[in-house]
């Protein structure tokens, strides 16, 4: 077995966590509670330059969760300074930084339309069929956004799986996208963290996208890929041409903003990482969320995203 498991969750910055649970756990169903922890979350003294970050985390699982929608979301409130860091300015789509989290979605169009239609979601993108890749895979997208402008992407992923027959739910998470200074540089990064299953590569400027970027910039050159691990969720590096402004933001800015890579033996993942001359943000942290211990490093990847291993027991 791989030491690297894909990506176990989406992390997302939320401004009040009420409203944050009623969005995430209510209407899109990631009702089941792995923990629910608030206090000082170390080692992200280098990342954020404060002494001492303090934030509510609330790991959520999705109750239909499937093979295509294998991730958690890590809803995360920060409770120092000033609160959640704003959504950071200038992001449409494929900035450095985290773009958006995706949910495999049977029946987009009907999840979408109650969402949009009946819950007060808002709509960044209309129901559209498409097929991607070399084998011309099918599948149905929507977008709509968090209560904060992130970004939420909804995808049948009808081509790759035959789902289980349900009635029309949402699965979990499907991958996290982000964007990144070179494509070949990432990717024979991640290749070595065990996203080996490449599902598309597309480099022609995806239209729909277009009314998310900000008037009077030229839409970018969009170069995009998906990669599947064998286990976990998956990621989907992203590069503009020409690139645009950092957009990362500051750790816990509201909207998508990390995610977590899942290990079995957390040493054993560091002392491989490093053996990749990948280099660590801390030493292995461990929060105590009652049930059982949340242990995690953040990492350095080739854009200094804010990605971590996270081993976990509940
Ligand atoms: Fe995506």
């Amino acid at each position: 077995m791989s030491t690297f498991q894909g990506v176990d969750h989406a992390g997302i910055g939320v401004g009040d966590m009420d409203t944050a649970l009623d969005f995430w756990s209510r209407k899109l169903g990631f009702t089941e509670v792995f923990f629910d922890y608030t206090g000082v979350v170390p080692g992200l003294e280098e990342i954020t330059k404060k002494k001492e970050v303090r934030a509510r985390i609330v790991m959520l699982g999705n109750r239909f969760t499937t093979r295509l929608g294998p991730g958690k979301i890590k809803l995360v409130q920060r409770l120092d300074g000033d609160g959640a860091p704003p959504y950071p300015a200038g992001i449409g789509y494929g900035e450095v930084g985290l773009a958006e989290v995706c949910l495999h979605t049977l029946n987009t169009e009907k999840i979408f339309r109650e969402l949009v239609d009946n819950q007060g979601c808002k709509s960044l993108m209309e129901p559209l069929s498409a097929a991607v890749g070399e084998h011309q895979i099918d599948l149905d997208i929507a977008y709509i956004a968090d209560p904060w402008m992130g970004k939420v992407e909804m995808i049948d992923w009808k081509g790759l799986w035959t789902s289980r027959p349900a009635a029309p739910r949402i699965e979990g998470v499907n991958h996290v996208a982000f964007g990144v200074h070179d494509m070949k540089t990432t990717t024979d990064f991640y290749k070595q963290l065990g996203f080996n299953d490449q599902i598309f590569e597309s480099k022609e400027f995806f239209d729909p996208m277009a009314p998310w970027y900000q008037v009077g910039r030229a839409l970018p050159g969009h170069h995009m890929t998906l990669w599947l691990s064998g286990q976990g969720a998956g990621i989907e590096p992203v590069r503009l041409t020409p690139l645009w402004e950092d957009c990362r933001g500051e750790w816990g800015h509201v909207g998508p903003m990390d995610f977590g890579i899942g290990v079995q033996n957390i040493k054993k993942a560091v002392a491989e990482l490093q053996s990749l001359g990948i280099e660590m943000h801390s030493d292995i942290k461990t929060l105590d969320v009652g049930v059982s211990e949340f242990k995690y490093v953040y990492f350095k990847d080739p854009d200094d995203q804010y990605v971590s291993i996270v081993e976990s027991s509940y």
